[in-house]
């Protein structure tokens, strides 16, 4: 069919006005990916946390185990990832360790005769994690040592099962490729947070879902763990979130956690007093998310320790170089400035009230355990005595070290830190009174 001359008319101004839009079109196009470049921050930029998506944020995912998984390791993932590879890598810069026993004499009375005694450096960059655990001082008999350390043996576990934390911990190594890495946050798929140690999904229970997948990403190492008597097996000493209080935690060694005899759990019992003590580790995890917490219902631990980096193509990436706050100016200015004046300033004077506390604490602890030394040697004493003074001198001990191996120094949660230290010295000077004089 033929079509109307004024028709084909319409047709030529239709096409002439559709080339006149699309050049509009494209020309303001063009202006408004000009404006957006100038208006995207550089690469390198740190933003501000609600400015970024963070997958941190959402509910994690747990490990599949017994099934047929091998590890994927750090350099695996390069390629796919390299701003995050580069940054993953960057841990090695925290290198400086301190000497704990130097730095803390009381330490070697008070964890008498344990192997924090004898060997104790402080923690740094997760790069070092192998090499520091070979060359600790500290005798590793069986497996369960690697539980923090390397993907390896997490794989090892959810592949094999839980026999395998009996291995002799040299059998082990021989397996060991690399320290923490991709795989304990990720499992294999970095895109997603896997909780991969099932101890932290069994000590959560349906509370699980309730915790933001970052927060449990680092709670699965940076927590309060014990080696179930017998079995070996990393064990965490809570059910769900409200066990995860301190006072909860001390009930579960004092009363759940008991042997044949009636008797709480302990770590080592020191040769002289006869105290059956329990040692903390790093409670971070339950620090940060404990009552009290100021962010803890707000910011994620990734929210502190990696921040948001503009990347090279202009989309943001998770820092993986886990550093202090503290040292991340950008992310201060970003983020923290909007409430905090001088926060390195505000955290150093509470770390130093609580390192101070703490010290005094100390003395009063050792003070109490050559007191305590003392009156066993002295015979002056009946064993129920004893036994009710060594039940007091536990506990204080349990909540002096909640604070004393807590990675922030009071910096998580002043609240719960305080409430601890009050606690660990009101049962020091409770057993010290139980002295005949
Ligand atoms: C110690 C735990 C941990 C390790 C190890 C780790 N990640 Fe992550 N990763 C996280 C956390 C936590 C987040 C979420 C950050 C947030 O929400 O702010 C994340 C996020 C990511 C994301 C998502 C980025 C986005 O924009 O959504 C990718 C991809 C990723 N990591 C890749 C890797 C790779 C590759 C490695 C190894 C080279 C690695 N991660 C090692 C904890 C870890
Ligand atoms: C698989 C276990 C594991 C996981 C998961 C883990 N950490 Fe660690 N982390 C460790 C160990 C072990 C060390 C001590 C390493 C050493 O000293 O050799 C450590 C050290 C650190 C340090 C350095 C401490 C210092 O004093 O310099 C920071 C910071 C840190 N971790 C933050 C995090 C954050 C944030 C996450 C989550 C994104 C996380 N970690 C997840 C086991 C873990
Ligand atoms: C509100 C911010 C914030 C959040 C969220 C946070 N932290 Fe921290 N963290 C800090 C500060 C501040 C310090 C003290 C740093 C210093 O002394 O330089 C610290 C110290 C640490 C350290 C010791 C590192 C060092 O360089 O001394 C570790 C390990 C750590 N945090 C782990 C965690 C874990 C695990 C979580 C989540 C359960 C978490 N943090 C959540 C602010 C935070
Ligand atoms: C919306 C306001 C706000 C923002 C943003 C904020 N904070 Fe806070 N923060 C507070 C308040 C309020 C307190 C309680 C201060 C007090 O008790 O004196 C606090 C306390 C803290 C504490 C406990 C020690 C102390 O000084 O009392 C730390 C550590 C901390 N903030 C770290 C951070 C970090 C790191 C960031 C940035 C990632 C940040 N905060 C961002 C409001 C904020």
């Amino acid at each position: 069919m033929k079509k109307p001359k004024n028709r084909i008319l319409y047709d030529i101004l239709g096409i002439v006005c559709g080339l006149a839009v699309a050049a509009t079109g494209l020309i303001c196009g063009e202006f408004d990916r000009r404006a957006e470049a100038a208006n995207r921050p550089a690469a390198g930029t740190v933003l501000a946390v609600a400015e970024a998506e963070h997958t941190g944020k959402g509910v994690a995912k747990q490990v599949k185990t017994m099934s047929g998984v091998t590890v994927l390791h750090a350099a695996d993932w390069e390629k796919d990832y390299p701003e995050i590879y580069a940054s993953f890598m960057k841990n090695q810069e925290n290198d400086e360790i301190t000497d704990y026993l130097k730095e803390y004499p009381q330490l070697v009375t008070l964890y008498e005769p344990y192997g924090f005694s004898k060997f104790y450096g402080s923690a740094r960059g997760h790069f070092y994690d192998v090499d520091d655990i070979l060359e600790t001082g500290r005798p590793h008999a069986m497996a369960q040592c690697w539980t923090c350390k390397t993907p390896d043996f997490t794989n090892l576990v959810n592949e094999v099962g839980p026999e395998v934390y009996q291995y002799s911990f040299d059998d082990v190594r021989e397996l060991v490729r690399e320290g923490i890495s991709c795989y304990s946050c990720h499992a294999n798929e970095p895109g997603d947070i896997t909780v991969t140690h099932t101890y932290m999904i069994d000590a959560l229970g349906p509370d699980f879902e309730k915790v933001a997948a970052a927060n449990l990403a680092c709670g699965q190492c940076h927590v309060e763990y014990y080696f179930y008597p017998g079995t070996g097996v990393t064990s965490l000493p809570r059910f769900d979130l409200e066990s995860m209080h301190p006072d909860a935690i001390l009930n579960y060694y004092n009363h759940v956690l008991v042997d044949e005899n009636g008797l709480g759990f302990a770590d080592y019992t020191n040769p002289r007093t006869g105290v059956r003590q329990i040692k903390v580790q790093h409670p971070e995890f339950e620090t940060y998310l404990g009552k009290g917490s100021i962010h803890g219902s707000t910011y994620t631990c990734a929210d502190c320790h990696m921040g948001m980096v503009i990347g090279e193509s202009g989309k943001a990436y998770p820092n993986h170089y886990l550093t202090s706050p503290l040292d991340n100016q950008a992310l201060i200015d970003a983020e923290c400035s909007k409430c905090h004046q001088d926060l390195a300033a505000e955290v150093r004077a509470l770390q130093e009230k609580v390192d101070t506390r703490t010290t005094e604490i100390s003395d009063r602890l050792v003070n109490l355990t050559e007191t305590l030394a003392a009156a066993v040697e002295s015979g002056a004493y009946t064993e129920e005595e004893l036994d009710a003074i060594r039940a007091v001198a536990r506990d204080a001990q349990f909540y002096w070290d909640f604070v004393f191996v807590e990675n922030s120094e009071g910096a998580h949660n002043p609240s719960l830190t305080n409430e601890c230290l009050d606690k660990a010295e009101a049962l020091t000077d409770e057993a010290l009174g139980m002295f005949r004089t």
